[in-house]
This record gives C-alpha cells, sequence and structure tokens, in this order.
C-alpha cells in the first residue's frame, strides 16, 4: 500500500493489514506501522470510489482542521486515497446504541453531555465553513457513523460537503437518530431534545425548517425501505416532532 519512498519519509519499518472499517460508500481500512525507532502507530486508508470526492474530503479535511475543528489529521492525499490519522473511540451510533441499552429509557447525563459536545461541533465546523468559502456549506451525510467518540468527538466523512442551509443537515439529523433501531423511543426523543436545547441558542436556525427536512427524509425512508412504516396515523409522528421543535 505504501511506497518504499513514502516509507522511508516517515520512518516506516513495516506495516500490516489490521482490518476493513465498515464503509457503504469507499474501502476503509486500517492498518498498523512498525516505525524506525521502535514505536508503532495506527493509519486509516480511505479509497475512494470517485477522485473529485477524495479532492473535496482532502480539502475541507484541511480547512477544518485549520480552524481547530476535531477532525482526523491528514498525513497524505493520493489522487484517490487518502491516509488518515486513526482515532480510537467509538462511532455517535455505538454510543447511541449502547447508552440507550444501559438507561432504559432514561435520559441521564451523558445523554446531556454528548448533546453538548456535539452541537458544539457542528457550531464550530458550520462557522469554519462559512469563513473559509464565504457562505454557508452543509455536511449532507450526517448519520451516527460519521462521528467518532474518542479522546474527544471528531467529525468524519467530507465528501458530500456543498452549498446549503444547516436546517436540513439537523433535520436530516433529527430524521436518523429518531429511525435507528428501536425507532423512535422515548430515549431517541429525549435526545433529540438535548441536541435541540444545545444548538438553538447557538445556531439561528428556523425549527420549522428543520422539522420540513426531517418529513422529507422520512419520506425518502419510506421509499427506500419497503418496511419502513412510520408510527401513528395521520402524521402523528410528524406531529411529535414538531411540538418538540416548536
Ligand atoms: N480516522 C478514522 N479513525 C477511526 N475510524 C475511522 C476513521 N475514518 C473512518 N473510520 C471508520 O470507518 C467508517 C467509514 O469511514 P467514512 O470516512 O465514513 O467512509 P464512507 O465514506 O465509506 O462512509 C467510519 O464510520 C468509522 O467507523
Ligand atoms: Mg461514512
Amino acid at each position: 500500500m505504501f511506497s518504499a519512498e513514502f516509507c522511508r519519509r516517515e520512518g516506516i519499518v513495516s506495516c500490516e493489514h489490521r482490518a476493513d472499517l465498515p464503509s457503504k460508500k469507499n474501502k476503509v481500512s486500517l492498518y498498523r506501522l512498525q516505525l524506525a525507532g521502535g514505536g508503532e502507530k495506527h493509519w486509516v486508508v480511505k479509497r475512494f470510489a470517485a477522485a473529485e470526492r477524495c479532492k473535496k474530503e482532502a480539502e475541507i479535511l484541511a480547512v477544518l482542521a485549520s480552524a481547530g475543528v476535531a477532525v482526523p489529521r491528514l498525513n497524505f492525499a493520493a489522487e484517490n486515497y487518502l491516509i488518515l490519522e486513526y482515532i480510537a473511540g467509538r462511532t455517535l451510533l455505538a454510543w447511541l446504541e449502547e447508552t440507550e441499552g444501559i438507561q432504559e429509557g432514561e435520559l441521564q447525563t451523558g445523554c446531556e453531555l454528548v448533546a453538548g459536545q456535539f452541537s458544539d461541533w457542528l457550531v464550530s465546523c458550520y462557522a469554519a465553513l462559512e469563513q473559509a468559502y464565504g457562505e454557508p456549506l452543509i455536511l449532507w451525510d450526517v448519520q451516527l457513523r460519521n462521528f467518532l467518540l474518542g479522546d474527544r468527538l471528531y467529525g468524519l466523512d467530507f465528501e458530500e460537503c456543498k452549498r446549503g442551509r444547516p436546517e436540513t443537515d439537523i433535520g436530516r439529523l433529527f430524521a436518523f437518530i429518531l429511525t435507528y433501531h428501536p425507532p423512535f423511543t422515548a430515549w431517541k426523543f429525549g435526545f433529540v431534545t438535548a441536541l435541540r436545547a444545545s444548538l438553538a441558542p447557538r445556531l439561528p436556525l428556523s425549527w420549522q425548517l428543520v422539522a420540513d427536512e426531517a418529513d422529507r427524509e422520512f419520506a425518502r425512508m419510506q421509499k427506500r425501505r419497503p418496511h419502513f412504516r412510520l408510527p401513528g396515523e395521520n402524521g402523528s409522528l410528524a406531529a411529535q416532532l414538531r411540538r418538540l421543535l416548536y
């Protein structure tokens, strides 16, 4: 994978493929590197299906890193792959599944703490992107597998960044959170409520637009997944989300 010249420059004496990481869009692998000095480190190699997506992700990673937003360090950018620092931790989805299981429906401080960290990350990300590009940009792929809880909260996966209003991301994010298995639990509504409370004073969001975008995402899910059903009749779930948001 790594060229002889690259290994010499980085002081790498050997490298071992450790695992393929879960990815639907690309090929993402974890490598262990033995260093000339005797130590070791772990790097992630992300191979992209399309070169322009690779270029975009490298560019956004650089913008966010230079603004102090927590993202994996970019060690090397080739035409269709990136070599990234490995962040030890778990995805926000793994955190959600484990925490919801333990807390059995009760909203506790852990949930509010993570909601606060997550909203801090989102607010600083949108500010950095708008500052760099002179217009608002969104992440679009805001599913919880694209955020890692390590020593702090990190964002990943920027290949689908594009122009847009943050309401689009936040509405989609809420729709994703509510529909992870088991969907629409009180705990998941609690997590959305904690995120809303943390975001509201810091991002000038229209909550009506957020709810509209969540509705659009629910409709996309219904098209994509033949067995997906919104619970309740006559849009009662959508009404519940609107009551929670505004
Ligand atoms: N730098 C990293 N450190 C640790 N895990 C990572 C890193 N980058 C990716 N991953 C893991 O690999 C998965 C896929 O990576 P991602 O960049 O989201 O690729 P894709 O575009 O295929 O979704 C992530 O959900 C995460 O679990
Ligand atoms: Mg991803």
